[in-house]
């Protein structure tokens, strides 16, 4: 019987075992809020990069798809700021200045270089509007030396998994079944809410997520391995949840906007 209930165990931890990013659903989500708010301009530029077939909001999962054959690339998916620091400089969590605020940085400015070669700013791309989704998962900003979350067993809706990858996955996927969630992720800002949600830059906007990650994913938690969690802990994940995935995506827009139509700003965009 423990026998059983041990490999239960470790078949539930391993399906849960990636912890990489948010599911693929919520990259694609918040390309689609970001292509929303893109301007004509870079919409024409990103059909231009991309292969026929492929859209902005079909390559958003493409980086993790990649990550097992190019391990270089696995430390840009977060940075590790504990959760106890205070807002201010990520210099000293991003080691080797490799980590998912760095990405952003670079992936932007290429993405921005007519010097390149159109195989170099595509690649670019891809990784951008992945990146720029991780950056908002609070789990992939805060650590309380878990990895995220990586290593804290916890029991899901009866699903034994990690902390991390039900920020990842199930906490995301029922804050989309929500009543008019979706409708209001996808609905069209107007200039005041994209000014204030787009101001700043990647080394500010993690700490919204670092904050995320203290108030609502490591907060609730019971004390007990594996916590047990309920739907009170979901209730307040929801809301944190939709907010971030809205600020990826119109600060995503923005970046793009930046990054490929010099024009945008006399728009507001
Ligand atoms: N690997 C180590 N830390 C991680 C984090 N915070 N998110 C995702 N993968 C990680
Ligand atoms: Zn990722
Ligand atoms: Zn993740």
């Amino acid at each position: 019987m423990l026998k059983r209930v041990m490999i239960l165990w470790a078949v539930g931890l391993m399906a849960g075992a990636p912890g990489w990013s948010w599911g693929p659903d919520g990259h694609r989500l918040i390309a689609e809020i970001a292509w929303k708010h893109a301007t004509e301009a870079v919409r024409a530029e990103v059909v231009k990069l991309l292969p026929e077939g492929e859209t902005l909001i079909s390559v958003a999962p493409w980086a993790d798809e990649v990550r097992p054959q190019r391990r270089e690339t696995a430390p840009w998916h977060y940075i590790n700021i504990p959760v106890e620091a205070p807002r201010g400089d990520w210099r000293p969590y991003c080691p080797n200045d490799e980590c998912i605020i760095t990405a952003v940085q670079r992936f932007a400015a290429r993405l921005a270089d007519r010097q390149l070669s159109a195989a170099e700013r595509e690649e670019a791309l891809r990784f951008l509007v992945h990146f720029v989704g991780d950056l908002h998962q609070p789990l992939h900003c805060g650590d309380r030396r878990d990895r995220g979350g990586n290593d804290v067993p916890v029991v899901f809706r009866g699903r034994p998994t990690n902390l991390h990858s039900i920020w990842d996955t199930p906490l995301l996927a029922e804050t989309l079944q929500r009543e008019g969630v979706r409708d209001r992720l996808l609905r069209e800002a107007g200039p005041d809410e994209f000014g204030l949600a787009t101001a700043g830059d990647p080394g500010q906007w993690v700490w919204d997520s670092h904050r995320a990650s203290g108030e609502a994913a490591y907060a609730a938690l019971p004390p007990e391995r594996p916590a047990l969690l309920d739907g009170e802990y979901a209730e307040r994940a929801y809301p944190v949840i939709e907010q971030q995935i809205r600020l990826a995506g119109l600060r995503l827009a923005a970046m793009l906007n930046r990054a490929l139509d010099p024009a945008a700003r006399k728009s507001g965009r």
